[in-house]
Parts: C-alpha cells; sequence; structure tokens
C-alpha cells in the first residue's frame, strides 16, 4: 500500500484541514505512514500567521531535499494560508522545483482532482483561487481522536485586525448552514464522540442560512446562541467548546448559554490583544478595555467559575511603555487562566507593515518577558486553587513519558496527569487534584 503524511502547522482549523486531506487521501487507498520522510505522497499543510510559522515550513520542506531521487513516486503537496500569497509560489517554483502540487484554502475540496493530475501526468500544477465560495459539504475526515472533534461552523474572516494576516489568506466570512452542523455533530455522537470544538475565526458572528431540511429546528437566520443551543441538546454530547470569540460580536445571549447550557463547559477563549485602547483603536480591534472587561464580568456573573484565556500582542507598532503597562494592568484585573503571548510579527500585505514607527525587537522581548512572568505568577496562584478538588477529565491517552501514566483535561482545558488503566482512554473519570502544578495539575482516581 502507498503511504501519506501530513505536516500541519497553524491552528485548529488547519489541523481540522488536514483531518479532510486525511480522508480524502485514504478514500484514494492511501495509508497513514507516521514518518514523514518515508512517505510517498508528503503533504505541507501551512500557516502564515507569523513569521516563524513561515520559516519553519520553509525548514521542514528543506528537509526533503530532492525527494524524488530518494522515492522517484514520490508526490510533493503544499496547500494552506501560505500558498494564498504569491511572495511564497514564487519562492516554491524558483527553489523547490521538485514540489509536485500546490493549492489553497478555498480549493482545498478539489484535492482528490488535483492530486490524481499531479500523479498521473507527472507535472507540477499550481492551482490556487484568489476567493472563497460556499463552503463545500460532504468531504470526508479522518478524525485524529474518536472521542473529541473539531467541528467547523464557518470559514474566513471580515475583521481585518490591521496585524493579521487571516483574512487575506482565508476570504472572507461563509458560515455552514446550521443543519449541516448539527448533522455532523450527531454523525460524531453516534460514532462515540462526546467532545465537540466548534471552529471559526470568530464564531460569534455566525450566522448560517437555515437550508429548510425537513424537522429542521432552524429557519431563515441563526445566530451562533441558537445553534449552540440545538447543539446542547444532541444526546451523547457531553462537552461542547468553541474558538475563537471576538470580544466586539460576543451577545449577551451568548454569555448566557454559560449558565444555562448543561453540556458548553464553562470555559472560553477570548483574545484581548492588548491593554491599551490607543492600540486596540489601531490593531482595528472595535472594543476598548472597558468593554473587555464588562464582558468578563457579564461572564462570571453567568457562571462564576468560568475559565478564561486569551491571545495577547506585545510589540504592535507604536507601543509605548505607558500602553504596554495598560495590558499589564488588565491582565492584574482579568486574572486569565492562561494566555497565549506572541510578539508582534510584520506580515507582508497588512496595514500594520506600514505603520513607522516599529518597535525595537529587544523592546519587544523585555515587554514579552515581563508580560508571561506576570501571566504565569497569575496562573500559578490560580492553579493551587484546584489542590484537593475532584474533577471529571476526558482521559485522551497514556502520557508522552510514561505509558502506565494517563492524560486527559478538565472542562476548563487544564491537563491532568494521573495513574490508570488504558482502558480509561475517552471515558470521563473523577480525578482527585493531588499536586497542583502551573501548567498541569497531578491527580489520583476515584
Ligand atoms: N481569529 C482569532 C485569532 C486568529 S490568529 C481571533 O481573532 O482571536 C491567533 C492569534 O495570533 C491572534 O489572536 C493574535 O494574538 C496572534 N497574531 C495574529 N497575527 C499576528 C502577528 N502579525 N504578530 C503576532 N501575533 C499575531
Ligand atoms: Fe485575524 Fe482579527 Fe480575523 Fe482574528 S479577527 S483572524 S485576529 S483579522
Ligand atoms: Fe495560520 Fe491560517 Fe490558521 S495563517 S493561524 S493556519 S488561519
Amino acid at each position: 500500500m502507498k503511504t501519506y503524511h501530513i505536516v500541519t502547522f497553524g491552528c485548529q482549523m488547519n489541523e481540522r484541514d488536514s483531518e479532510t486531506l486525511a480522508g480524502m487521501l485514504e478514500d484514494m487507498g492511501y495509508g497513514y505512514c507516521p514518518q514523514f520522510k518515508e512517505a510517498d505522497v508528503c503533504v505541507l499543510n501551512t500557516c502564515s500567521v507569523r513569521e516563524n510559522a513561515d520559516k519553519r515550513f520553509y525548514g521542514v520542506l528543506g528537509q526533503l531535499k530532492n525527494p524524488h531521487e530518494q522515492n522517484p513516486g514520490r508526490i510533493v503537496c503544499v496547500c494552506g494560508c501560505m500558498m494564498q500569497q504569491q511572495i511564497h509560489i514564487d519562492k516554491l517554483k524558483a527553489k523547490y522545483p521538485w514540489v509536485d502540487l500546490v493549492f489553497g484554502t478555498h480549493n482545498l475540496h478539489d484535492f482528490p482532482r488535483l492530486f490524481r493530475n499531479a500523479a498521473d501526468q507527472h507535472e507540477k500544477i499550481v492551482e490556487v483561487w484568489k476567493d472563497g465560495e460556499p463552503i463545500a459539504e460532504g468531504l470526508p475526515a479522518k478524525r485524529e481522536y474518536p472521542f473529541k472533534a473539531y467541528v467547523s461552523i464557518m470559514q474566513g474572516c471580515n475583521n481585518f485586525c490591521t496585524y493579521c494576516i487571516v483574512p487575506y489568506t482565508r476570504g472572507r466570512e461563509r458560515s455552514r448552514a446550521p443543519e449541516k452542523v448539527l448533522e455532523e455533530v450527531r454523525c460524531l455522537a453516534a460514532a462515540g464522540t462526546k467532545e465537540i470544538m466548534l471552529l471559526g475565526q470568530n464564531v460569534n458572528s455566525y450566522a448560517g442560512i437555515s437550508d429548510g431540511s425537513e424537522g429542521s429546528p432552524f429557519s431563515g437566520k441563526t445566530g451562533f446562541a441558537q445553534l449552540l443551543k440545538e447543539i446542547d441538546k444532541v444526546e451523547g454530547i457531553e462537552r461542547i467548546r468553541f474558538m475563537t470569540s471576538h470580544p466586539k460580536d460576543i451577545s449577551d445571549d451568548i454569555i448566557e448559554c454559560f449558565g444555562s447550557l448543561q453540556h458548553l463547559c464553562r470555559q472560553i477563549h477570548l483574545p484581548v490583544q492588548a491593554g491599551s485602547d490607543r492600540v486596540l483603536k489601531r490593531m482595528n480591534r472595535h472594543y476598548d478595555s472597558a468593554h473587555y472587561l464588562s464582558i468578563v464580568e457579564k461572564l462570571r456573573k453567568a457562571c462564576p467559575d468560568i475559565a478564561i484565556s486569551t491571545d495577547i500582542i506585545v510589540g504592535f507598532p507604536g507601543e509605548t511603555e505607558e500602553d504596554f503597562m495598560s495590558t499589564l494592568d488588565l491582565v492584574r484585573k482579568v486574572r486569565y487562566d492562561s494566555a497565549f503571548t506572541f510578539i508582534y510579527s510584520v506580515r507582508h500585505g497588512t496595514p500594520a507593515e506600514k505603520y513607522e514607527d516599529q518597535v525595537p525587537e529587544e523592546v519587544k522581548h523585555e515587554r514579552f518577558n515581563r508580560l508571561v512572568e506576570e501571566i504565569h505568577r497569575i496562573q500559578e496562584e490560580k492553579s493551587a486553587a484546584f489542590q484537593d478538588a475532584v474533577l471529571p477529565v476526558l482521559v485522551e491517552g497514556p502520557s508522552k513519558t510514561d505509558d502506565k501514566i494517563l492524560t486527559g483535561r478538565t472542562e476548563s482545558n487544564k491537563t491532568v496527569d494521573f495513574p490508570g488503566d488504558q482502558s480509561l482512554i475517552g471515558k470521563i473519570v473523577p480525578v482527585r487534584i493531588v499536586k497542583a502544578q502551573t501548567f498541569s495539575l497531578y491527580g489520583k482516581l476515584i
């Protein structure tokens, strides 16, 4: 049997796309090969959100030096967000002529046809569409886990935050019909999936148009809160999560879901990006820190123990020490359970690329370190509160370092390690926390 391996960079949307690519390859008769360099088909699904992601892709691609010499039948495919930018297509053509197939985020559904052409004709194919059509339905998927799954509810982004490449690589917002989402969730539940993560660049602006199918609980336009309420009723789904939420679009209706829906995890990822109103304005985020804090307050009122995580960028052009102090101040006020912190990275073609007041590298790094220190200090304090608590944990698998130890996640998305038998994988079990560390918890099955 011929084999394939997919390397995925970037966010959950890309991971979900790779599951579709894997499903398509398996339908075409290819089997999974754990070693990237030994596979007959190598697919690289790229991300362009920061310079580092671009660099990592070229690093991995470089490892495939002369791929056809090692294996004459090998097919190398590159897709994803980087390929929506001409600059990278040109670079591939010039420096990596042995890449067989290049396609983009908008024609992923056409992969089987493109792939067969590349395989049969042995000629290089580059086919990238500029923008997306309505989302293709009914594509296969090889899911990574049987017990938890990503469900994409929309594609694209309309927000054009001035630092961000995503609107250029993923096109405009398109929502799936709510019936299609519900059908996918029901199928997953029937197959034993316990946890689903609803995906979109900004799920709060979900606006699915009903396809009018018989017996549908939806009609006309459906908002995100309504979609959540229907998904909550699907039997077998015990945990619902979603990401990402844009603060400007989170409605009171959505906030209330945290208090009222039985299966919605008490956890939200709510990227703030910065604490300074001046910086937020220049980022084109459409909210200020007071509004953000008011959302946090409402969330905690609806659901007092909700875990809140965020994304923060330091060193955005023009960020002064005072602006940065506002970010630290906001972090102290919210007291995040966790946070992803990023050093601002100039993205070609975005408005912020042209801002003249870029922050020097050493200043960015120094602020980054101070921010991370503060976040970790708070995280440590918050984590300590879990000591001796009994938490339901969805068991994901054996720990990487010891197969007698299982690893799983709490409702708040914290990792818990505990000794246990592998037969528990995929189940939700009660675990007493005996050691609460900053980034993970250690417990005992009860
Ligand atoms: N749609 C999501 C985020 C997608 S990108 C949202 O709006 O929240 C994930 C994160 O990468 C962003 O939240 C942001 O913090 C970070 N990011 C995006 N562009 C960046 C850039 N040019 N430099 C540094 N970080 C960036
Ligand atoms: Fe990027 Fe902003 Fe869209 Fe998120 S909302 S993907 S940060 S442009
Ligand atoms: Fe990266 Fe594209 Fe996601 S740029 S973060 S893979 S949408």
